[in-house]
Protein backbone atom coordinates (compact mmCIF):
# COMPACT_ATOMS: atom_id res chain seq x y z
CA UNK A 1 0.00 0.00 0.00
CA UNK A 2 1.17 3.63 -0.52
CA UNK A 3 4.05 3.33 -3.36
CA UNK A 4 4.95 6.89 -3.77
CA UNK A 5 3.99 8.36 -7.27
CA UNK A 6 6.76 10.07 -8.56
CA UNK A 7 7.50 12.25 -11.78
CA UNK A 8 9.52 14.10 -13.63
CA UNK A 9 9.32 17.28 -15.98
CA UNK A 10 11.52 18.97 -18.10
CA UNK A 11 9.76 21.68 -19.91
CA UNK A 12 11.62 23.77 -23.27
CA UNK A 13 9.78 26.75 -24.95
CA UNK A 14 7.93 29.84 -24.57
CA UNK A 15 6.31 31.55 -21.11
CA UNK A 16 3.11 29.94 -21.90
CA UNK A 17 4.83 26.47 -22.08
CA UNK A 18 7.09 27.31 -18.81
CA UNK A 19 3.72 28.22 -17.56
CA UNK A 20 1.50 25.12 -18.51
CA UNK A 21 3.99 22.78 -16.71
CA UNK A 22 3.32 24.90 -13.47
CA UNK A 23 -0.44 23.59 -14.05
CA UNK A 24 0.24 20.40 -14.97
CA UNK A 25 2.98 20.18 -11.89
CA UNK A 26 0.12 21.26 -9.83
CA UNK A 27 -2.60 18.90 -11.37
CA UNK A 28 -0.09 16.36 -10.99
CA UNK A 29 0.67 17.41 -7.34
CA UNK A 30 -3.01 17.93 -6.51
CA UNK A 31 -3.42 13.64 -7.82
CA UNK A 32 -0.67 12.70 -4.92
CA UNK A 33 2.73 12.72 -7.27
CA UNK A 34 5.39 13.48 -5.93
CA UNK A 35 8.02 15.48 -8.08
CA UNK A 36 11.73 14.52 -8.22
CA UNK A 37 15.03 16.38 -9.74
CA UNK A 38 16.53 13.87 -10.84
CA UNK A 39 14.30 11.50 -14.21
CA UNK A 40 16.19 8.09 -12.78
CA UNK A 41 14.33 8.61 -9.48
CA UNK A 42 11.07 9.25 -11.32
CA UNK A 43 8.22 6.83 -12.04
CA UNK A 44 6.61 9.34 -14.72
CA UNK A 45 9.10 11.04 -16.72
CA UNK A 46 7.52 14.18 -18.70
CA UNK A 47 8.52 16.02 -21.10
CA UNK A 48 6.51 19.61 -22.35
CA UNK A 49 8.39 19.90 -25.65
CA UNK A 50 8.26 23.27 -28.32
CA UNK A 51 8.29 22.89 -31.78
CA UNK A 52 8.52 27.09 -33.05
CA UNK A 53 11.81 26.26 -34.87
CA UNK A 54 13.71 23.23 -36.00
CA UNK A 55 16.60 23.07 -33.50
CA UNK A 56 13.77 22.57 -30.52
CA UNK A 57 12.23 20.25 -32.32
CA UNK A 58 15.32 18.20 -32.91
CA UNK A 59 16.29 18.71 -29.07
CA UNK A 60 13.56 16.40 -28.32
CA UNK A 61 13.75 13.44 -30.64
CA UNK A 62 17.31 13.45 -29.38
CA UNK A 63 16.27 13.56 -25.65
CA UNK A 64 13.71 10.44 -26.46
CA UNK A 65 16.60 8.69 -27.01
CA UNK A 66 18.60 9.32 -23.88
CA UNK A 67 15.33 8.42 -22.51
CA UNK A 68 15.98 4.88 -23.66
CA UNK A 69 18.31 4.14 -21.39
CA UNK A 70 16.17 4.96 -18.35
CA UNK A 71 14.24 2.28 -19.49
CA UNK A 72 12.58 -0.65 -17.48
CA UNK A 73 11.83 -0.28 -13.78
CA UNK A 74 8.40 0.38 -15.01
CA UNK A 75 9.17 3.72 -15.62
CA UNK A 76 6.54 6.07 -17.73
CA UNK A 77 6.94 8.43 -20.45
CA UNK A 78 4.61 10.96 -21.48
CA UNK A 79 5.48 13.74 -24.30
CA UNK A 80 3.54 17.14 -23.92
CA UNK A 81 3.42 20.36 -25.69
CA UNK A 82 3.84 21.51 -28.99
CA UNK A 83 5.84 18.44 -30.96
CA UNK A 84 3.68 15.98 -29.14
CA UNK A 85 0.62 17.92 -30.68
CA UNK A 86 2.33 18.30 -34.08
CA UNK A 87 3.70 14.59 -34.47
CA UNK A 88 0.80 13.08 -32.68
CA UNK A 89 1.04 9.32 -32.59
CA UNK A 90 4.48 9.05 -34.68
CA UNK A 91 5.71 9.24 -31.53
CA UNK A 92 4.66 6.14 -30.54
CA UNK A 93 6.56 4.58 -33.94
CA UNK A 94 9.36 6.18 -32.98
CA UNK A 95 9.49 5.85 -29.07
CA UNK A 96 7.76 2.79 -28.33
CA UNK A 97 8.09 3.37 -24.75
CA UNK A 98 6.17 6.58 -24.73
CA UNK A 99 2.47 6.08 -23.05
CA UNK A 100 1.65 9.70 -23.31
CA UNK A 101 1.33 12.55 -26.13
CA UNK A 102 -0.86 15.24 -25.07
CA UNK A 103 -0.88 18.82 -26.60
CA UNK A 104 -1.73 21.65 -24.50
CA UNK A 105 -5.18 22.35 -25.99
CA UNK A 106 -6.14 18.85 -24.01
CA UNK A 107 -4.57 19.18 -20.24
CA UNK A 108 -7.74 19.82 -18.77
CA UNK A 109 -8.31 16.49 -19.15
CA UNK A 110 -4.62 15.35 -17.57
CA UNK A 111 -6.42 13.94 -14.50
CA UNK A 112 -8.71 11.13 -16.42
CA UNK A 113 -5.56 10.56 -18.91
CA UNK A 114 -3.30 9.99 -15.59
CA UNK A 115 -6.32 7.38 -14.08
CA UNK A 116 -6.02 5.49 -17.64
CA UNK A 117 -1.94 5.44 -17.34
CA UNK A 118 -1.54 4.13 -13.74
CA UNK A 119 -4.28 1.74 -14.83
CA UNK A 120 -1.57 0.32 -17.58
CA UNK A 121 -2.81 1.60 -20.92
CA UNK A 122 -0.28 2.05 -23.12
CA UNK A 123 -0.81 4.85 -26.22
CA UNK A 124 -3.25 7.58 -24.39
CA UNK A 125 -3.58 10.45 -26.54
CA UNK A 126 -4.92 14.40 -26.13
CA UNK A 127 -4.62 15.36 -29.48
CA UNK A 128 -7.70 17.81 -29.81
CA UNK A 129 -6.03 20.14 -31.59
CA UNK A 130 -8.21 22.73 -33.03
CA UNK A 131 -11.79 21.44 -31.72
CA UNK A 132 -11.99 22.66 -28.29
CA UNK A 133 -13.67 26.04 -26.94
CA UNK A 134 -12.04 25.31 -23.08
CA UNK A 135 -9.02 26.77 -21.36
CA UNK A 136 -6.47 25.03 -18.78
CA UNK A 137 -7.77 26.97 -15.87
CA UNK A 138 -6.72 25.20 -12.57
CA UNK A 139 -6.69 26.17 -8.98
CA UNK A 140 -3.67 23.76 -8.48
CA UNK A 141 -0.89 25.80 -10.36
CA UNK A 142 2.68 25.14 -8.65
CA UNK A 143 4.43 28.48 -9.29
CA UNK A 144 7.99 28.24 -9.41
CA UNK A 145 8.94 31.90 -8.26
CA UNK A 146 6.60 33.32 -5.24
CA UNK A 147 6.72 37.02 -6.58
CA UNK A 148 6.43 37.33 -10.47
CA UNK A 149 3.89 34.70 -11.78
CA UNK A 150 2.01 33.83 -14.74
CA UNK A 151 -1.79 33.72 -15.51
CA UNK A 152 -2.34 32.66 -19.48
CA UNK A 153 -5.41 34.58 -20.36
CA UNK A 154 -5.45 33.65 -23.69
CA UNK A 155 -5.00 30.21 -25.68
CA UNK A 156 -4.50 29.25 -29.13
CA UNK A 157 -4.06 31.72 -32.20
CA UNK A 158 -6.20 32.38 -35.35
CA UNK A 159 -3.83 34.43 -37.05
CA UNK A 160 -1.77 31.81 -39.64
CA UNK A 161 1.06 33.88 -40.31
CA UNK A 162 2.54 32.16 -42.82
CA UNK A 163 5.69 30.89 -41.25
CA UNK A 164 3.96 29.97 -37.79
CA UNK A 165 3.65 26.02 -36.26
CA UNK A 166 1.11 28.10 -33.46
CA UNK A 167 -2.09 27.59 -35.03
CA UNK A 168 -1.65 23.72 -35.51
CA UNK A 169 -0.28 22.80 -31.66
CA UNK A 170 -1.97 25.06 -29.83
CA UNK A 171 -5.46 25.31 -31.08
CA UNK A 172 -8.15 27.73 -31.85
CA UNK A 173 -7.82 31.21 -30.07
CA UNK A 174 -9.66 31.17 -26.54
CA UNK A 175 -10.03 33.68 -23.64
CA UNK A 176 -10.17 33.04 -20.21
CA UNK A 177 -13.65 34.67 -18.69
CA UNK A 178 -12.38 38.06 -17.15
CA UNK A 179 -13.85 36.92 -13.56
CA UNK A 180 -11.65 33.78 -13.71
CA UNK A 181 -8.43 35.92 -14.47
CA UNK A 182 -9.04 38.64 -11.62
CA UNK A 183 -9.70 35.99 -9.24
CA UNK A 184 -6.55 34.21 -9.80
CA UNK A 185 -4.63 37.63 -9.78
CA UNK A 186 -6.35 38.14 -6.15
CA UNK A 187 -5.25 34.74 -5.46
CA UNK A 188 -2.00 35.92 -5.99
CA UNK A 189 -1.52 39.15 -4.57
CA UNK A 190 -2.98 37.31 -0.97
CA UNK A 191 -0.32 34.80 -1.70
CA UNK A 192 2.36 37.87 -1.46
CA UNK A 193 2.79 37.29 -5.38
CA UNK A 194 3.51 41.85 -6.37
CA UNK A 195 4.14 41.42 -10.19
CA UNK A 196 1.70 39.30 -12.55
CA UNK A 197 2.50 38.67 -16.12
CA UNK A 198 -0.49 37.97 -18.53
CA UNK A 199 0.05 35.26 -21.28
CA UNK A 200 -1.34 34.88 -24.69
CA UNK A 201 0.29 34.11 -28.17
CA UNK A 202 -1.91 37.12 -29.28
CA UNK A 203 -2.87 38.57 -25.54
CA UNK A 204 -4.20 41.59 -27.24
CA UNK A 205 -6.46 39.76 -29.04
CA UNK A 206 -8.19 38.69 -25.36
CA UNK A 207 -12.57 38.96 -25.94
CA UNK A 208 -13.50 38.50 -22.83
CA UNK A 209 -16.06 35.73 -23.39
CA UNK A 210 -18.64 37.10 -20.55
CA UNK A 211 -18.46 40.01 -22.32
CA UNK A 212 -17.42 42.19 -19.71
CA UNK A 213 -14.27 43.98 -20.17
CA UNK A 214 -11.69 44.78 -23.16
CA UNK A 215 -8.04 43.83 -22.89
CA UNK A 216 -7.39 47.78 -21.73
CA UNK A 217 -9.99 47.62 -19.30
CA UNK A 218 -8.76 43.81 -17.62
CA UNK A 219 -5.26 45.01 -17.54
CA UNK A 220 -6.22 47.85 -15.49
CA UNK A 221 -8.38 45.70 -13.28
CA UNK A 222 -5.44 43.57 -12.29
CA UNK A 223 -3.57 46.92 -11.75
CA UNK A 224 -5.52 48.01 -9.14
CA UNK A 225 -6.01 44.92 -7.38
CA UNK A 226 -4.30 46.01 -3.78
CA UNK A 227 -0.59 44.21 -3.43
CA UNK A 228 0.27 44.30 -7.40
CA UNK A 229 2.98 46.16 -8.07
CA UNK A 230 3.55 45.27 -11.54
CA UNK A 231 1.78 43.94 -14.36
CA UNK A 232 3.39 43.22 -18.06
CA UNK A 233 1.31 41.16 -20.67
CA UNK A 234 2.90 39.12 -23.58
CA UNK A 235 2.72 38.68 -27.07
CA UNK A 236 0.55 41.81 -28.53
CA UNK A 237 0.20 41.35 -32.04
CA UNK A 238 0.41 44.56 -33.86
CA UNK A 239 -3.14 43.83 -35.48
CA UNK A 240 -4.87 43.64 -32.23
CA UNK A 241 -2.93 46.57 -30.62
CA UNK A 242 -5.05 49.29 -29.74
CA UNK A 243 -4.55 52.96 -28.35
CA UNK A 244 -6.60 51.79 -25.61
CA UNK A 245 -3.57 50.11 -24.45
CA UNK A 246 -1.10 53.07 -24.37
CA UNK A 247 -3.87 54.81 -22.51
CA UNK A 248 -4.72 52.37 -19.73
CA UNK A 249 -0.74 52.41 -19.11
CA UNK A 250 -0.74 55.82 -18.99
CA UNK A 251 -3.74 55.44 -16.28
CA UNK A 252 -2.51 53.12 -14.47
CA UNK A 253 1.04 53.18 -12.64
CA UNK A 254 1.17 49.51 -12.08
CA UNK A 255 1.35 48.31 -15.73
CA UNK A 256 4.52 48.30 -16.69
CA UNK A 257 6.52 50.59 -19.08
CA UNK A 258 7.47 48.02 -21.62
CA UNK A 259 5.36 46.61 -24.62
CA UNK A 260 6.72 43.94 -26.90
CA UNK A 261 5.00 44.32 -30.24
CA UNK A 262 6.60 41.83 -33.07
CA UNK A 263 7.06 42.87 -36.19
CA UNK A 264 9.21 40.24 -37.44
CA UNK A 265 10.31 42.42 -40.68
CA UNK A 266 10.27 45.71 -41.98
CA UNK A 267 9.57 44.99 -45.15
CA UNK A 268 5.63 45.73 -46.50
CA UNK A 269 6.15 42.63 -49.48
CA UNK A 270 7.37 40.13 -47.12
CA UNK A 271 4.85 41.61 -43.93
CA UNK A 272 2.32 40.54 -46.72
CA UNK A 273 3.50 37.32 -47.71
CA UNK A 274 3.99 36.21 -44.19
CA UNK A 275 -0.16 36.99 -43.74
CA UNK A 276 0.80 39.39 -41.16
CA UNK A 277 -1.80 41.64 -42.65
CA UNK A 278 -0.38 45.38 -42.16
CA UNK A 279 2.31 47.34 -43.50
CA UNK A 280 4.98 48.74 -42.51
CA UNK A 281 3.42 52.58 -42.26
CA UNK A 282 0.69 50.93 -40.31
CA UNK A 283 3.51 49.13 -37.61
CA UNK A 284 4.78 52.20 -37.36
CA UNK A 285 1.81 54.38 -36.99
CA UNK A 286 0.87 51.99 -33.43
CA UNK A 287 4.68 52.65 -32.36
CA UNK A 288 3.67 56.20 -32.98
CA UNK A 289 1.06 55.83 -30.18
CA UNK A 290 3.03 54.10 -27.66
CA UNK A 291 5.93 56.56 -28.17
CA UNK A 292 3.75 59.59 -27.39
CA UNK A 293 2.61 58.00 -23.66
CA UNK A 294 3.06 59.89 -20.66
CA UNK A 295 5.86 57.44 -19.40
CA UNK A 296 8.65 56.15 -21.85
CA UNK A 297 7.65 52.92 -22.65
CA UNK A 298 10.41 49.84 -23.72
CA UNK A 299 9.69 48.58 -27.10
CA UNK A 300 11.17 45.27 -27.89
CA UNK A 301 9.89 42.91 -31.00
CA UNK A 302 10.75 39.42 -32.78
CA UNK A 303 12.57 39.86 -35.98
CA UNK A 304 12.75 36.74 -38.51
CA UNK A 305 15.70 36.95 -41.70
CA UNK A 306 15.71 34.63 -44.61
CA UNK A 307 12.22 34.27 -45.23
CA UNK A 308 11.36 32.45 -48.84
CA UNK A 309 11.97 35.11 -51.11
CA UNK A 310 13.84 38.05 -48.69
CA UNK A 311 15.35 40.46 -51.05
CA UNK A 312 18.52 42.32 -50.15
CA UNK A 313 16.45 45.48 -49.90
CA UNK A 314 13.67 43.61 -47.93
CA UNK A 315 16.50 43.01 -45.17
CA UNK A 316 17.67 46.57 -45.48
CA UNK A 317 14.07 47.58 -44.73
CA UNK A 318 14.53 45.62 -41.68
CA UNK A 319 17.30 47.14 -40.58
CA UNK A 320 16.22 50.69 -41.50
CA UNK A 321 12.51 50.00 -39.30
CA UNK A 322 14.97 48.52 -36.12
CA UNK A 323 17.00 52.35 -36.57
CA UNK A 324 13.28 54.42 -36.43
CA UNK A 325 11.57 52.32 -34.10
CA UNK A 326 15.18 51.93 -31.97
CA UNK A 327 14.22 48.76 -29.65
CA UNK A 328 15.48 48.51 -26.90
CA UNK A 329 15.66 44.73 -27.72
CA UNK A 330 14.82 42.46 -30.05
CA UNK A 331 14.85 38.44 -30.81
CA UNK A 332 15.99 37.16 -34.02
CA UNK A 333 15.90 34.20 -35.64
CA UNK A 334 16.94 32.69 -38.62
CA UNK A 335 13.44 31.48 -40.93
CA UNK A 336 12.80 27.96 -39.93
CA UNK A 337 10.23 25.81 -42.20
CA UNK A 338 7.60 24.37 -40.05
CA UNK A 339 5.60 21.53 -40.88
CA UNK A 340 1.92 21.83 -42.01
CA UNK A 341 2.67 25.92 -42.36
CA UNK A 342 2.27 27.65 -45.85
CA UNK A 343 5.55 28.65 -46.34
CA UNK A 344 6.98 25.36 -46.07
CA UNK A 345 6.38 24.65 -49.61
CA UNK A 346 7.83 27.52 -51.25
CA UNK A 347 10.61 26.54 -53.94
CA UNK A 348 12.62 30.56 -52.94
CA UNK A 349 14.47 29.38 -49.88
CA UNK A 350 17.30 31.18 -48.78
CA UNK A 351 20.48 28.74 -47.83
CA UNK A 352 21.55 28.77 -44.13
CA UNK A 353 24.83 30.33 -44.69
CA UNK A 354 22.63 33.36 -46.03
CA UNK A 355 20.35 33.40 -43.17
CA UNK A 356 23.57 33.36 -40.64
CA UNK A 357 25.13 36.18 -42.67
CA UNK A 358 21.45 38.23 -42.27
CA UNK A 359 20.99 37.58 -38.79
CA UNK A 360 24.74 38.81 -37.85
CA UNK A 361 23.86 41.76 -40.16
CA UNK A 362 20.20 42.53 -37.74
CA UNK A 363 22.10 41.89 -34.22
CA UNK A 364 25.21 43.73 -35.57
CA UNK A 365 23.24 46.74 -36.04
CA UNK A 366 20.86 46.64 -33.05
CA UNK A 367 23.72 46.11 -30.51
CA UNK A 368 24.53 49.81 -31.69
CA UNK A 369 21.16 50.53 -31.27
CA UNK A 370 20.89 49.19 -27.87
CA UNK A 371 24.16 51.09 -27.07
CA UNK A 372 22.95 54.42 -27.65
CA UNK A 373 19.03 53.41 -26.05
CA UNK A 374 20.55 52.06 -22.75
CA UNK A 375 23.07 54.66 -22.52
CA UNK A 376 20.17 57.52 -22.08
CA UNK A 377 19.43 55.41 -18.19
CA UNK A 378 22.90 57.39 -17.48
CA UNK A 379 22.04 58.81 -13.82
CA UNK A 380 18.18 57.78 -14.21
CA UNK A 381 16.73 57.04 -10.64
CA UNK A 382 14.57 53.46 -11.21
CA UNK A 383 12.88 51.04 -9.31
CA UNK A 384 14.35 47.42 -9.47
CA UNK A 385 12.82 44.52 -8.14
CA UNK A 386 15.36 42.03 -6.94
CA UNK A 387 15.90 38.83 -8.71
CA UNK A 388 19.30 37.47 -7.46
CA UNK A 389 23.02 37.92 -6.21
CA UNK A 390 25.70 37.66 -7.75
CA UNK A 391 28.18 37.34 -4.16
CA UNK A 392 31.42 37.07 -6.08
CA UNK A 393 30.73 40.84 -7.09
CA UNK A 394 29.01 41.93 -3.85
CA UNK A 395 26.04 42.68 -6.59
CA UNK A 396 22.45 42.07 -6.71
CA UNK A 397 20.49 41.55 -9.74
CA UNK A 398 17.51 43.05 -10.78
CA UNK A 399 14.46 44.63 -13.52
CA UNK A 400 13.48 47.49 -13.78
CA UNK A 401 9.61 48.17 -15.16
CA UNK A 402 10.89 48.16 -18.64
CA UNK A 403 12.05 44.64 -17.86
CA UNK A 404 15.64 45.91 -18.56
CA UNK A 405 18.67 43.64 -16.41
CA UNK A 406 20.21 45.91 -13.47
CA UNK A 407 22.85 45.47 -11.48
CA UNK A 408 23.58 46.89 -8.31
CA UNK A 409 25.44 47.48 -5.31
CA UNK A 410 23.54 48.23 -1.98
CA UNK A 411 26.93 49.55 0.17
CA UNK A 412 25.74 47.31 3.35
CA UNK A 413 26.92 44.44 4.04
CA UNK A 414 22.87 42.60 4.24
CA UNK A 415 21.77 41.99 1.12
CA UNK A 416 17.84 43.23 0.39
CA UNK A 417 15.32 40.51 0.08
CA UNK A 418 14.61 38.44 -3.29
CA UNK A 419 11.35 40.00 -4.95
CA UNK A 420 11.85 43.58 -2.97
CA UNK A 421 11.52 46.60 -4.94
CA UNK A 422 14.74 49.48 -4.56
CA UNK A 423 14.92 52.56 -6.26
CA UNK A 424 18.97 52.40 -8.14
CA UNK A 425 20.88 55.08 -9.71
CA UNK A 426 22.33 54.06 -12.95
CA UNK A 427 26.09 54.86 -13.12
CA UNK A 428 27.12 52.70 -16.31
CA UNK A 429 25.18 51.74 -19.12
CA UNK A 430 25.81 48.68 -21.32
CA UNK A 431 24.04 47.33 -24.82
CA UNK A 432 22.43 44.50 -22.41
CA UNK A 433 21.89 45.91 -18.97
CA UNK A 434 22.39 48.42 -16.63
CA UNK A 435 24.87 48.74 -13.78
CA UNK A 436 24.29 50.93 -10.51
CA UNK A 437 23.86 51.82 -6.83
CA UNK A 438 20.68 51.40 -4.49
CA UNK A 439 19.83 54.86 -3.06
CA UNK A 440 18.52 53.12 0.13
CA UNK A 441 17.88 50.05 1.90
CA UNK A 442 15.51 47.16 0.81
CA UNK A 443 11.87 48.90 0.35
CA UNK A 444 9.46 47.10 1.67
CA UNK A 445 5.92 49.41 1.27
CA UNK A 446 2.43 48.16 1.26
N1 LIG B 1 11.01 30.43 -38.10
C1 LIG B 1 11.69 31.36 -37.41
N2 LIG B 1 11.18 32.09 -36.42
C2 LIG B 1 9.89 31.85 -36.09
N3 LIG B 1 9.10 32.40 -35.17
C3 LIG B 1 7.89 31.81 -35.24
N4 LIG B 1 7.87 30.88 -36.20
C4 LIG B 1 9.11 30.90 -36.76
C5 LIG B 1 9.71 30.16 -37.82
N5 LIG B 1 9.05 29.24 -38.51
C6 LIG B 1 9.52 33.49 -34.29
C7 LIG B 1 8.68 34.72 -34.50
C8 LIG B 1 7.81 34.75 -33.26
C9 LIG B 1 8.72 34.14 -32.25
C10 LIG B 1 8.04 33.61 -31.03
O1 LIG B 1 9.35 33.10 -32.95
O2 LIG B 1 9.55 35.84 -34.53
O3 LIG B 1 7.40 36.05 -32.92
FE1 LIG C 1 7.15 26.65 -28.77
FE2 LIG C 1 5.29 28.14 -29.93
FE3 LIG C 1 4.59 25.97 -28.67
FE4 LIG C 1 5.48 28.08 -27.27
S1 LIG C 1 3.60 27.94 -28.52
S2 LIG C 1 6.06 25.97 -26.96
S3 LIG C 1 7.04 28.87 -28.70
S4 LIG C 1 5.84 26.11 -30.52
Amino acid sequence: MGVTKTFYIETFGCQMNAHDSEKVIGTLEHEGYVRVEDEADAGLVLYNTCSIRDKAEQKVFHRLNEYKRLQGEGKKFAVLGCVAQQEGEKIFERAPYVSLVSGSASYRNLPAMLVRLEAGERRITGLDDRQTDQTFDTEFTSRSNPHRGYITIVEGCDKFCAYCVVPYTRGKERSRASNSVLAEARRMADAGFTEIQLLGQNVNSYRDPSGRMSFAELLVAVGQIAGIRRVRFTTSHPRDFTREIVAAIDATPTLCDHVHLPVQSGSTEVLRQMAREYTREWYLERISWIKAAKREISITSDIIVGFPGETEQDLEDTVTLLEEVGYDAIFAFKYSPRPNTPATGRADLIPDEEKSRRLQVVLDRQREIQRKAYARHLGQVMEVMVEGYNHSRAQVTGRSSQNKTVNFTVGQPILPAMGSYLPVRITQTFPNSLAGEALRGDDDRD
